[in-house]
């Protein structure tokens, strides 16, 4: 039986962090199902059809392999999607202590809610410090964000006037 994984975030906009997990979760899962999904605690940037596009482009460019679909969901619990789809597994980053005590009591709940575990991966340390809030300030602020996304994000970021 094929395992299907999904790979939610806000991805606003996806880091390389982000690309090194997605690489990985393909690495280990038959199918892996990339996923914007609206997170109620953060304000936005980018549209959430920007953030799949910005995606879309940064897998294809960095032809990652596996089977992995990119698309988004904001109606309703991260679980229902995963139910819809017949995922059973979440996949998310650990960067630090920090994310450890910001992930777990999502990873319990979606246990709780479906079912759904979540597996931790750890990325690439070169990537520890990278984040898409660090890489929205040095963008506003006129920075070069190319060490930190992928170039298909480093060129949108260039061309596109922020707030
Ligand atoms: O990249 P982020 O912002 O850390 O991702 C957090 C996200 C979007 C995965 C999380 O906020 C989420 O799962 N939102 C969906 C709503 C939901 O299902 N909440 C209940 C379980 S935590």
């Amino acid at each position: 039986m094929s395992t299907v994984a999904v790979v939610p975030g806000s991805f606003d906009p996806v880091t390389l962090g982000h690309l090194d997990v997605i690489e990985r979760a393909a690495g280990l899962f038959d199918e892996v199902h990339v996923l914007v999904v609206h997170n109620p605690g953060k304000e936005a940037l980018f549209p959430i059809a920007q953030r799949v596009t910005l995606l879309e482009r940064s897998i294809s460019e960095a032809q990652l392999p596996g089977k992995i679909v990119v698309t988004s969901w904001s109606v309703g619990l991260l679980v229902d999607y995963c139910t819809d789809v017949g995922a059973t597994v979440l996949v998310k980053g650990i960067r630090s202590q920090v994310d450890v005590t910001y992930e777990t009591p999502m990873a319990i709940v979606n246990r709780n809610l479906a079912g759904i575990e979540t597996v931790f991966l750890l990325p690439d340390p070169a990537n520890a410090h990278v984040s898409s809030s660090l890489v929205r300030q040095v963008a506003a602020l006129g920075g070069d964000v190319a060490p930190y996304v992928p170039p298909a994000v480093a060129a949108y970021l260039a061309q596109t006037e922020l707030p």
